[in-house]
């Protein structure tokens, strides 16, 4: 019998531990014996990663909220056909580090109000949940230290601010109701083990 794929999705405020706790995930289930690909938006694709370069590099105002918007679909919609979709039809667990929910936090709700077309592009490029989207939890001022001190250069997001990732936070749990079927929450404010057993125990149920 051939396992049957799932879809992992991780979400939260910058430098919450998404990243961190998706790389622990990956661990855990390899050493179950499950076949696992780990990967990330924006990118996860080798299109896809020339966009990323595109949309988090640079000057805050390089490009406007709408022409953010359909970069980050055409590179979602690279890492779905190429990536995302083969795997888990061959039986694997993806996990994402951010997918679709980012974008209808930080296009949708972030710079400008356009939820309304974040949704219509999903529905037409897209048009794919993931069984399961992990949120980490975490107060906004600790998550953009974290985010700053990393210094890699992809700062563009983070310049937009203290108050943007307050917002981004509330809208991510307001989200969670929305999508209360495929969201489970997690205090991200904890020490890193004691976050990732509870990630395996919301996994655990569902694989
Ligand atoms: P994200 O992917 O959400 O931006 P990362 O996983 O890259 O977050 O974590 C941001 C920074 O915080 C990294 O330097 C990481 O080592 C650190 N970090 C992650 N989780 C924790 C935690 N639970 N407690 C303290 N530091 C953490
Ligand atoms: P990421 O590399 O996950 O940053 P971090 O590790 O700091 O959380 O994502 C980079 C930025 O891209 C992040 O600030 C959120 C933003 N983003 C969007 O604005 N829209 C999207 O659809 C995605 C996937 C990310």
């Amino acid at each position: 019998m051939t396992a049957q794929g799932r879809f992992i999705t991780f979400e939260g405020i910058d430098g919450s531990g998404k990243s961190t706790q998706a790389r622990l995930l990956a661990d855990h289930l390899r050493a179950e014996g499950h076949e696992v690909v780990l990967t990330r938006e924006p990118g996860g694709s080798p299109g896809a990663e020339d966009i990323r370069k595109l949309v988090l590099e640079g000057e805050r105002d390089r490009w406007s909220a709408e022409t953010e918007l359909l970069l980050f679909t055409a590179a979602r919609r690279d890492h779905l056909e190429r990536l995302i979709a083969p795997s888990v039809a061959n039986g694997k667990v993806v996990i994402c580090d951010r997918f679709a929910d980012s974008t209808r936090m930080y296009q949708g709700l972030g710079r400008a109000d356009l939820r309304g077309a974040v949704d219509q592009l999903h529905k037409l490029m897209i048009g794919r949940e993931p069984d399961l989207t992990i949120l980490i939890d975490m107060d906004s001022e600790t998550g953009l230290e974290r985010a700053l001190s990393r210094g890699d250069g992809e700062e563009r997001f983070e310049s937009f601010g203290g108050d943007m990732q307050r917002r981004m936070r509330d809208g991510f749990l307001a989200l969670a109701s929305e999508f209360s079927d495929r969201f489970v929450v997690i205090d991200g404010g904890r020490e890193i083990d004691d976050v990732a057993a509870d990630v395996q125990r919301a996994v655990k149920g569902r694989l």
